[in-house]
């Protein structure tokens, strides 16, 4: 088998000190606040993919099941010799899409892209294995900062799944589109999935599941914290908390402190307090309609192609190409 290559743009330490920094403004915020990236070292990667397997969690088996019906036609239409993937994770929802770039007779070169090495290096190494002679040259990265850095034999198809856009706010998403046209020449192409507005018992119950998965993946934070900053929070002293936000139409995690605690993050010098009920926000998980990703993806300067949808109208694929 040929051995993936991959490329390490963001090395522990670059992470430390990201953390260090997004943790100080994060937790002496008020209300505090921590961004998402940070759930994911090897065990939160870990706790993702059980996420995905869980009766309630519908978005994974939803995008599967457009990319089993349209995956022929995204190849068709892009022509791709390269597919990048951002934020990556397990990559195993793209098999379909190297399928049926292979079968279409244009991939050459598949690039994930994912911020946990864990994750990173055992995807590159599994599909390298089972899609002989296709060249994998996986990054180890941060889609908010690596993306000039990709590699690139045009055209290129750019995959970000599994809704995980919505785990950035409005302007980082802008910001973020702005950067992916950026990198590409008109003509290219982005693949983005994005999760739809529905019923929010639905929703809240996809974000906190009867076997506590979700919750022990939301409280993987603080075990982030506590190894990587020397920190000392009592981890099972905090709830989790998934709410509808109707105004922003997210869903907002949260981790709820049970009773007054007092937490030491000694790699920062810093002495926090949580009164007890105060919540701290870790994650949003945008919820869109049609309307506001083919503006949002208009202003980035991406046309959208094509808008797919599983057939329970749950989950959506849009293909949009760069416009010059
Ligand atoms: N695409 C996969 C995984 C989605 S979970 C799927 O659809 O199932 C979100 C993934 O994005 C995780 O693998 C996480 O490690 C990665 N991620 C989160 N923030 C990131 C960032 N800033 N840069 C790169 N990868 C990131
Ligand atoms: N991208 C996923 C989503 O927004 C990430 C995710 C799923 C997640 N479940 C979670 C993040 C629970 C935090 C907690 O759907």
């Amino acid at each position: 088998m040929t051995e993936p290559v991959v490329d390490v743009h963001l090395t522990e330490e670059d992470a430390r000190r990201a953390l260090r920094g997004d943790a100080l403004v994060g937790l002496t915020a008020d209300p505090k606040w921590l961004p998402p990236r940070w759930f994911y070292d090897a065990r939160g990667s870990e706790l993702f993919e059980r996420i995905t397997e869980l009766p309630e969690y519908y978005p994974t088996r939803a995008e599967r099941a457009v990319l089993e019906a349209y995956a022929a036609e995204i190849a068709a239409l892009t022509g791709a010799r390269t597919l990048v993937e951002l934020g990556s994770g397990s990559s195993e929802k793209t098999r379909l899409l190297l399928d049926a770039l292979r079968g279409h007779g244009s991939l050459e070169t598949f690039v994930p892209l994912d911020v946990s090495a864990s994750a990173l290096r055992e995807a590159a190494g599994l599909i390298a294995a089972d899609y002989p002679g296709l060249t994998v040259h996986g990054v180890v990265g941060d889609f908010t900062q690596h993306l000039e850095l990709l590699p690139a034999a045009q055209p290129r198809l750019v995959a970000f799944l599994g809704g995980t856009i919505g785990n950035l706010l409005p302007t980082e998403r802008a910001k973020f589109l702005g950067a992916v046209r950026d990198v590409l020449d008109a003509g290219e192409w982005l693949l983005l999935g994005t999760d739809l507005v529905k019923d929010p018992g639905v929703l809240v119950a996809a974000y906190d599941d009867a076997r506590g998965v979700t919750a022990e993946f939301n409280r993987n934070v603080l075990h982030v914290l506590n190894r990587e900053l020397d920190g000392d929070f009592p981890v099972d002293d905090f709830d989790h908390v998934a709410r509808w936000n109707a105004e922003d139409e997210w869903i907002e995690m949260r981790l709820r402190a049970r009773g007054e605690t007092r937490v030491r993050l000694a790699a920062l010098d810093l002495d926090l307090r949580f009164a007890e009920g105060e919540e701290m926000r870790t994650e949003v998980s945008a919820k869109f309609r049609r309307e506001r990703v083919d503006t949002e993806l208009a202003e980035a300067g991406f046309a959208l192609t094509r808008w797919w949808t599983d057939p329970a109208g749950r989950f959506a694929v849009s293909l949009a190409r760069a416009e010059d």
